[in-house]
């Protein structure tokens, strides 16, 4: 497994295909197999870069609290490891309140964002408190706790029905990542700040991704998010839950294509 030295931590990651460089950033609580469906479909036009971010899979686990900063700051590190000057980054879900962070700290290594099932506000106070809530579960019942929490909500009606098996294999891989990853991620995300006020000054080329059954973050928040960027196009995928890109693989990756086609990429 190819990995990385960044900021005294190991980032496990792979690299994929030939073109132009997409860094995948994955949501909670999975890890960089979350992209398998798009790494090998796209890999004639697209050199991914696929990561386990810090607390995750091979990567290294250390004490919370994490921070959206941190992450993006890893992956500034990994870029730099690799030599890869400018990158379309493309965040689902908490990979996307990453790749704002990113955005909002090295907009000049960023050639265009690709936003899954994401959303630009910060928790609600109520969302926050249920995250330091699970915090506590997950202190006394581990990764199961977190798992038991997500999974019901991470994949659309239509999987939940025709595709038991996608739900156990990702129940499996869920339950993988250590708890201390979870808890660190977690704290991020209770924490993150509000980006509406950085959507207007979002100069690069902006797609933006979301299943049409998605429940975490649905389709009238990505609607907003690619009302306040300028140029941003949105592209809702049918059949599909939160986790878009493994629920609808072909649908997701056509989107991909089209718009890196715009971007001058594949
Ligand atoms: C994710 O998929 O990354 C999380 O569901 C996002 C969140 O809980 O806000």
């Amino acid at each position: 497994m190819p990995f990385a030295r960044v900021d005294g931590i190991r980032l496990v990651y792979d690299v994929y295909g030939q073109g132009v460089p997409v860094l995948w950033i994955h949501g909670f609580p999975l890890g960089r197999w979350l992209w398998d469906p798009q790494v090998r479909a796209l890999a004639d036009g697209v050199r991914s870069i696929t990561v386990d971010l810090r607390g995750v899979g091979g990567s290294s686990a250390p004490e919370g609290p994490y921070t959206m900063e941190q992450f993006a700051a890893d992956l500034r590190g990994l870029m730099d490891a690799l030599g890869i000057e400018r990158a379309v980054l493309a965040g689902l879900s908490m990979g996307g309140y990453i790749a704002f962070a990113f955005y909002a700290a090295y907009p000049e290594r960023v050639r265009g964002l690709i936003l899954a099932d994401t959303r630009h506000q910060a928790d609600t106070p109520e969302a926050r408190a249920n995250r330091y809530a699970l915090i506590d579960r997950i202190r006394q019942e581990g990764p199961r706790a977190a798992v038991e929490a997500f999974l019901p909500r991470l994949l659309g009606a239509t999987t939940q029905r025709e595709r038991p098996d996608l739900v156990e294999a990702l129940r499996r891989k869920m339950m993988a990542n250590p708890a201390v990853g979870l808890i660190g991620a977690l704290q991020a995300m209770a924490e993150r700040p509000d980006r509406t006020a950085l959507l207007p000054t979002i100069r690069v080329p902006t797609r933006i991704l979301v299943g049409e059954e998605d429940v975490v973050t649905p389709p009238e928040v990505a609607q907003e998010m690619a009302a306040g960027i300028p140029g941003a196009r949105l592209v809702q995928i049918p059949r599909a839950g939160h986790l878009a890109n493994l629920e609808a693989p072909d649908a997701f990756n056509e989107a991909v294509r089209a718009f890196l086609s715009e971007v001058g990429g594949a």
